[in-house]
């Protein structure tokens, strides 16, 4: 069943992304390839499909959709690209040089590996850029689209968003971690952005206020738990299973979970993480049943 659904989920995704990127083959290619070096590069597509499946579970809720797997809300899929071309626009500038300086992703070399730096720079603008153009010609109501823009807007940004997240992480490396900080870098360089795509899920299929608060509380939760298990993989994949260089977080001697809590413990917390974010749905009935899914397979997953 959830395989069902996390394959459903990526060719959902993917076929968005081949639709709205520019071709490679647009000038000036060189952006555009990167662009899609870096998209096109095997991400598991988390965002879109958490996204896609709170709409549906809102939508099946109400009976607006029936909860058979073929029926997604119409279009939601757009929001879904969207949130992925953001991620990977973090994903390409977290391994520049001057910040994580990774050469491996998503199996993959690195976007300014394989492109310079200048243009990995670029490409991680311009999916920023392309992201929003698409947002403001999604299908739903104008309030909708609005409140969407709005809240992944600020899920990016400097103030408890991902930008803020990814400041303090670097200012944090080389020194003692401490519970508040490490809390402030997960909770906004990743929880932020993956509440934001449970939360426009919903906002597309105009959930109630009530509906957008579980939603959040769900997704605040799965979204810590989705780092503390990214931390926790780092030290106990390799670089092959990972596609991405395993073992760096203690080389930069980054504040992490493993850092402060051991392994463990980290593993103990992001389930008892994962608990909270499936007893907040459990109003939902049946149609919670695959975000619940989601939700474990998160913490179970082994990249
Ligand atoms: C990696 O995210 C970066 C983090 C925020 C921890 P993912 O593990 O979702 O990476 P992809 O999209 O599958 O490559
Ligand atoms: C990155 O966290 C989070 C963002 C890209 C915003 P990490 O630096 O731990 O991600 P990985 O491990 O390189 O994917
Ligand atoms: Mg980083
Ligand atoms: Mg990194
Ligand atoms: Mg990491």
């Amino acid at each position: 069943m959830l395989k069902h659904v996390l394959e459903q989920g990526r060719a959902a995704a993917d076929g968005a992304l081949e639709q709205l990127l520019p071709p490679a083959t647009q000038h000036p290619t060189s952006i555009h390839q990167a662009m899609r070096h870096s998209v096109f590069a095997g991400g598991k597509r988390l965002r879109p499909i958490l996204c896609m499946e709170a709409g549906r579970m809102i939508a099946a809720a109400s009976g607006a959709v029936s909860t058979a797997a073929e029926s997604l809300p119409a279009g939601i899929e757009q929001v879904g690209a969207a949130l992925e071309m953001l991620h990977t626009y973090s994903l390409i500038h977290d391994d520049l040089p001057a910040l994580d300086n990774d050469d491996l992703r998503r199996g993959r070399p690195t976007c300014h590996k394989a492109f310079g730096e200048a243009i990995a720079i670029l490409a991680g603008d311009a999916l920023q850029t392309q992201a929003y153009e698409v947002l403001s010609q999604i299908a739903c109501p104008a309030e909708a689209r609005v409140a969407i823009i709005r809240e992944v807007a600020h899920a990016t940004g400097t103030i408890d968003g991902m930008i803020g997240g990814q400041v303090v992480d670097l200012e944090a490396e080389h020194k003692k971690p401490d519970l508040a900080t490490l809390e402030y870098i997960h909770r906004s360089k990743t929880a932020a952005l993956i509440t934001a795509s449970v939360v426009s899920g919903g906002l597309y299929v105009e959930a109630s206020d009530a509906d957008i608060g579980r939603l959040r509380t769900y997704g605040q939760s799965i979204g810590l738990a989705f780092q503390i298990v990214d931390d926790v993989l780092d030290l106990t994949q390799t670089s092959e299973q990972l596609g991405k260089t395993a073992g760096k977080d203690t080389a930069a001697e980054k504040t992490t979970y493993p850092a402060l809590f051991g392994i463990d413990e980290s593993n103990r917390k992001a389930g008892a993480l994962v608990d909270q974010a499936c007893a907040e749905l459990d109003g939902y009935g049946e149609a919670a049943s695959t975000l619940k899914e989601l939700a474990r397979f998160l913490v179970e997953r082994k990249k």
